[in-house]
């Protein structure tokens, strides 16, 4: 099947580490569209989907293996790149993401595979968004703001790792379609932040 990646609607995707108020700010770009007369379609990953479920699951019961985890994330994309994402911006809706592939690129390339490998995989298959909007914050406050405890050691893989996930996503920033948000303003300074973007594009 040869997907046909020419859509009508608006593709916007919202990234960024654990603790950049990424749903927070998905909801109201949502209801902004919606006060606009658009039709939203506003969706997250990994998905509430039979990949994404196990996904989940896997965060409580014990993490998959790196190779297993990464499989998992393509097929839940694919379910919704499918299911979802393109039949909403064929019909001209506004599709509105809590992450995307670039957290594959972020997370996975964390765990050592090649984030410009990632990318290529996906973008077989899942359409680049219109815009992508990188919400960042320095990870000490990250930790801060998801109440992350811990011991000692814990602590420091945490940040770590969130620290090298940060890295990966800024390397995207300069790309015609990626707008990086600092996120340590409010959320209403962050809102207005988005829109400027999109107000321009209108
Ligand atoms: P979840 O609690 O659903 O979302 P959030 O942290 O945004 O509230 O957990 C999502 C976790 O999954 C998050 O830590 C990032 C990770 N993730 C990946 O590792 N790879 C991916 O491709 C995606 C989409 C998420």
């Amino acid at each position: 099947m040869t997907t046909n990646f020419n859509y009508s609607g608006l593709f916007i995707a919202l990234e960024g580490i654990d603790g950049t108020g990424k749903s927070t700010q998905t909801q109201r770009l949502a209801s902004y569209f919606s006060a606009l007369g658009r039709e939203v379609v506003l969706s997250r990953e990994p998905t509430d989907g039979p990949w994404g479920n196990k996904l989940r699951e896997s965060a409580t019961i014990g993490r998959l293996d790196a190779e297993q985890e990464l499989e998992y994330f393509l097929r839940d994309r694919k379910e919704h790149v499918e299911n979802l994402i393109l039949p909403s911006l064929h019909g001209g809706k506004v599709v509105i993401l809590d992450r995307y592939y670039f957290s594959t690129m972020a997370y996975q390339g964390c765990r050592g595979f090649d984030p410009a490998e990632i990318r290529r995989r996906n973008e077989e298959f899942a359409p680049r968004p219109d815009h992508l909007f990188i919400l960042d914050i320095d990870v000490e406050t990250a930790l801060q703001r998801i109440g992350h405890r811990g011991d000692k050691a814990n602590h420091f893989e945490k940040t770590d790792s969130l620290k090298r996930c940060r890295d990966i996503f800024l390397t995207l920033v300069g790309e015609s379609f990626v707008h990086l948000i600092s996120a340590h303003g409010t959320p209403d300074e962050i809102t207005l932040q988005l829109i400027d973007f999109l107000e321009v594009e209108k």
